[in-house]
Order: C-alpha cells, then structure tokens, then sequence
C-alpha cells in the first residue's frame, strides 16, 4: 500500500469485529513500527500486548473504576483545554456523539459510551505503549508518539484499525495490578487494535484539521 494511501486512510477506529489479531501479525506490526526515528536512538518505547483473559479483565477493572467515582490519577498528567484546543475537542466530541446518537444531555448514554471506552471500544486486543522512569523526558515521549502512529499506520496495511486511547491508562494502578508492568515502567498511552466494524456509526467519523494557513509560517519561499 502506498504510504500516502495509508497516512491518509488511518483514522481512530472505535468499534471493533471480536476476531483477535493473530499474533503473527501483532508482532510483524510492532517489528516495523520499532523502524521509527528515536532521540539518538535509545528506543525508550516498551509494548504489552494484551488479548484474551488478561485483556477482559482489565477491561472490567477499569470500568469499576469509573463506575466507582475514581478520579483518573494518570502517570502523565494533562492540564484541560482551553482556547482553539478546548475548541477542536468539543468539535470532534459533539461529532461522535451526533454519529453515536447520544444527546449532549443523555447523562446515561454518555456513560454507555465511556465504559466502552475504557473497554478498548471492545477492541479485541490492546497494546500499553510505556517507558522506563529513568528516561521519560520530553524525547522519550516524542519517540513513544512516533512509535505509536507509526503502529497505527502499519496496522492498516493489514487491514486492522487502531485508536490511540488515553483513557485506557487513565488508571495506572489498575493497568499495573493486572498485567503486571512495574511501577518503574511509566504508562504513555494505550492502543486498541483489531478489524474494523464498518457498520459501527463511530467509524463513519473523518476528523476535520485546521487549515494550514492558521498553523504554517513561510520564511524564504
Ligand atoms: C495522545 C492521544 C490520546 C488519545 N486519546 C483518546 C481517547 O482516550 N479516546 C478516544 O476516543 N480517542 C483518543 N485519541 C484519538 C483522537 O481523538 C484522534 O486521533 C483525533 O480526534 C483525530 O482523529 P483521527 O485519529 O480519526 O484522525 C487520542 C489520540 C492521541 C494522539
């Protein structure tokens, strides 16, 4: 597949066919994602690759979570937005939720729709992208971000979707407890990963990005 095909088709998927990915091509996903560019090359990146057993419970363990009152308490905290980005999130929000059907005040389904988040969208399998607290500076996450788009773009090739989920370490302790990843290993971000179900309303969602014109400055051209 070309590349610009495949950057062009990736977007976040978030309903998912049970069919788990086999491991084959889990593996072959991560083999060329680990291709990405790393501060002098240190690969800080770190996968679990989660399915089965181990993956159902964690999915159960962080909706009790939710359903529990408990405040996230990620290991990388992120401010709210405000301004143009508070702006780009509440678009892309109030389009889900229009495709999904949920109405800004359906307190119920809004709930509905964050236990499946933090059900991986029901993907079939995830992957927890971490790195080693010795090294998690502003490089270290920069290369967890290539590593990670970079997973997303090969998943396509094999026809599989991906959403890049923060809320699926938004209980790191929880995360720790059942897959076992120590406390010296920090949680970046989660993926879920698996076929796409095309029927699903979420998936027919194609984000929109500023226009360049807001974010380019041309010097000497
Ligand atoms: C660091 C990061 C965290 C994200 N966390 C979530 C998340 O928790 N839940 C979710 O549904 N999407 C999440 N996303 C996906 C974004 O919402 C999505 O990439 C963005 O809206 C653009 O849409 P696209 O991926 O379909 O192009 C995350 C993406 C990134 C890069």
């Amino acid at each position: 597949m070309e590349i610009i095909e495949a950057i062009k088709s990736r977007k976040s998927i978030r309903g998912y066919k049970p069919t788990p990915v086999p491991k084959e091509i889990l593996t072959e996903i991560l083999e060329v994602a680990t291709r990405a560019p790393s501060n002098i090359n240190r690969q800080p990146w770190e996968f679990t690759i989660l399915g089965g057993k181990v993956l159902d419970d964690l999915k159960q363990a962080l909706q009790e979570q939710f359903l529990a009152g408990v405040e996230p308490d990620r290991d990388f905290p992120v401010k709210p937005l405000t301004g143009v980005y508070r702006k780009r999130q509440v678009e892309v929000g109030i389009a889900l939720y229009q495709l999904m059907g949920i109405a800004r005040e359906d307190k119920e389904k809004r709930n509905q729709w964050w236990l499946k988040q933090l059900r991986a969208f029901d993907a079939p399998n995830a992957i927890i992208v971490s790195v080693d607290e010795e090294i998690n500076d502003l490089w270290a996450l920069f290369d967890l971000g290539a590593v990670s788009q970079t997973i997303a773009l090969a998943a396509v090739n094999f026809g599989l979707g991906t959403c890049i989920q923060g809320a699926l370490v938004d209980y790191p302790k929880v995360v720790r407890q059942i897959t076992g990843i120590p406390e010296s290993k920090k949680l970046a971000i989660g993926i879920a990963i698996g076929y796409p179900d095309w029927d699903f309303p979420a998936n027919e969602l194609k984000s929109t990005r500023e226009s360049l014109a807001n974010i380019v400055t041309w010097q000497g051209i």
